[in-house]
């Protein structure tokens, strides 16, 4: 297989640090244009009616035809399907990453060993839509009689932010209940949240793949509590459910086993939006919105198990970061949604990217010899316009973006809908068109300006170009698109973790904070302090005297 410095990788790299023939630097995108009407048709690409625009970055078809080179050295399709084949593609914690099957039909036949990945999944799924339906038609109702009318999903992370996110993009007054999602250990979290629900109303998931996490388990501690404070002890099971791999613990927290939804161990937490950490989806969305969700998925797996690699859109949205981030060296990613809806999308992201990708070393332990995962960070448009896209159109450090247009509203409001998708593409033409100093004085002169302003204000104004975007183009925003958007940069990961041969599934990096929290706690709480850092041992004496004074 091809590691950086042999002829596949050192072919990608040698045409990033190479002049193009016709004399353009490897980074422009405007000569490229020019040299093809076609560039559009020929660097845009669909599935199932989401299309990927990748014509303006400064991918040229001599540069394309290298990553697809380098693509098949690294093997992508084997390792892909070896994936979908449920190996033990997460090396260092020996599981599978089988978050395909979470989407797939039960005759789908995934299997992870001698376990049948697909019976066990439907199971779930059946079992998960009977409670769902039963909380929704009333038949399930709180301790007190009540019917329930908001659910509670209390977890961190991946327990939180793909059903938060998903929540957020899809959930209309017309749904059935209303979700809330608690995840951080700061109470200020829950005290946001408590004044908006009725404990006798409502229903609480405690999601936990691990059922040990800190944030999850105090916060659910403090939640019983306040449900048992108004339905009694007895009452709490009532309105408790899991969503978990672990059932010894969500049975020693007191959680009826029929009121546990498990998940397997081959479901990484940021992936797992498809199972049943799902459930508040299906309870406040209803069930066909979360199977719909669950096709769009379905359908982009498909087509990444199936479409050829020169046209096979998670394939090509990876080789694209392997261009801009070890080509080009450009570390970071702006995640640009032109939808309200999809205010979570950049968050959710960070976690599936920047966990998966946030790596140092190769599957066999060395030092990689490559960049890995971009910082990624991003907000809606049009807001990102009004703070940070200043950085990205003047700023030193040329960030790519990905910018996510979707054609069709949900609301009535056509002219604001045509505002905010020309802004979303004229963000898109400035950062690749640029304006240069010529064009500023020309424009400068037209309306009148004196020669001494225009010489102190041109170079302010000048925009250097050539800063690539990506476009994701929606025809709406429903439950399938959403499950389609979501599965393209999950597969996109995958890829990724192939191509820079690193483990995508696992999570080291979370532990050492974790450990450390454990003395500082102890040393918050009165203990004699353990050996700290000098500057925690100050900080902890600090916010002892201001807690004192
Ligand atoms: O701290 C990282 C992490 O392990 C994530 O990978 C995970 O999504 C999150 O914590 C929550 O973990 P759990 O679902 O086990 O509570």
């Amino acid at each position: 297989m091809a590691q950086h410095g042999t002829s596949a990788w050192s072919a990608v790299m040698a045409l990033a640090r190479a002049e193009r023939p016709d004399g353009s630097a490897a980074a422009s995108i405007r000569p490229l244009f020019a040299a093809d009407p076609e560039r559009f048709a020929r660097f845009s690409w669909a599935a199932d009616g989401l299309l990927l625009d990748l014509s303006k970055t400064s991918l040229s078809p001599a540069v394309l035809a290298a990553l697809l080179d380098l693509a098949r050295a690294m093997d992508l399709p084997g390792r892909r399907d070896a994936m979908a084949a449920g190996a033990a593609v997460n090396v260092t914690e020996g599981r599978a990453a089988l978050h395909l099957a979470l989407r797939a039909p039960a005759r789908a036949g995934f299997r992870v060993g001698a376990e049948d990945a697909s019976a066990e999944v439907h199971a779930t799924l059946a079992r998960m839509r009977e409670f769902a339906v039963a909380v929704q038609d009333g038949r399930l109702r709180g301790a007190t009689g009540e019917r329930f009318t908001d659910v509670l999903n209390i977890g961190i992370g991946g327990s939180d932010l793909g059903p938060a996110m998903v929540a957020r993009a899809l959930w209309t007054p017309a749904a059935p209940l209303r979700a809330h999602y608690l995840g951080n250990v700061d109470a200020h979290a829950w005290e946001e949240i408590r004044p908006r629900l009725d404990p006798r109303r409502t229903l609480v998931l405690v999601a936990s793949k691990t059922f040990t996490t800190q944030e999850t388990m105090t916060n659910a501690a403090l939640v019983r509590g306040w449900l048992a404070a108004a339905v009694g002890e007895a009452g709490v099971g009532g309105h408790l459910a899991a969503l978990s791999t672990n059932l010894a613990a969500t049975a020693a927290f007191g959680i009826a086993p029929e009121r546990v939804f498990p998940f397997r161990d081959w479901v990484g937490g940021r992936f797992s939006l498809w199972s049943s950490i799902g459930l508040s989806l299906a309870i406040a969305l209803g069930w066909e919105a979360f199977d719909r969700l669950l096709a769009g998925a379905r359908a982009m797996d498909a087509h990444f198990l199936g479409a050829p690699l020169e046209a096979n859109l998670p394939v090509l949205l990876a080789l694209a970061e392997v261009w801009h981030v070890d080509g080009l060296g450009l570390g970071a990613r702006a995640v640009l949604p032109y939808d309200e809806r999809l205010a979570r999308l950049p968050a959710h992201l960070q976690q599936v990217e920047m966990e998966s990708l946030g790596k140092q070393v190769t599957l066999a332990g060395a030092p990689v010899a490559q960049r890995t995962g971009p910082v990624v960070f991003g907000e809606p448009g049009t807001n990102s316009q009004h703070s940070f896209m200043q950085l990205l159109h003047q700023g030193t450090t040329p960030v790519p973006a990905d910018i996510i247009l979707v054609a069709n509203p949900a609301h009535p409001h056509a002219d604001s809908h045509r505002k905010l998708l020309a802004n979303g593409l004229a963000q898109a033409a400035a950062l690749m068109r640029g304006k240069t100093l010529a064009e500023v004085r020309a424009e400068m002169a037209a309306a009148g300006t004196a020669e001494a302003e225009i010489a102190r204000l041109a170079p302010h104004r000048v925009f250097p170009g050539d800063r690539p975007t990506t476009t994701l183009l929606l025809p709406r925003l429903d439950a399938f698109t959403l499950g389609q958007l979501v599965a393209l940069y999950e597969n996109k990961v995958a890829c990724l973790g192939i191509l820079w041969d690193i483990n995508a599934f696992d999570q080291w990096g979370v532990e050492l904070g974790k450990q450390l929290t454990g003395p500082i706690l102890r040393a918050l709480e009165g203990a004699p302090q353990k050996a700290q850092d000098g500057s925690t041992a100050g900080l902890l004496a600090a916010i002892g005297r201001a807690q004192s004074g």
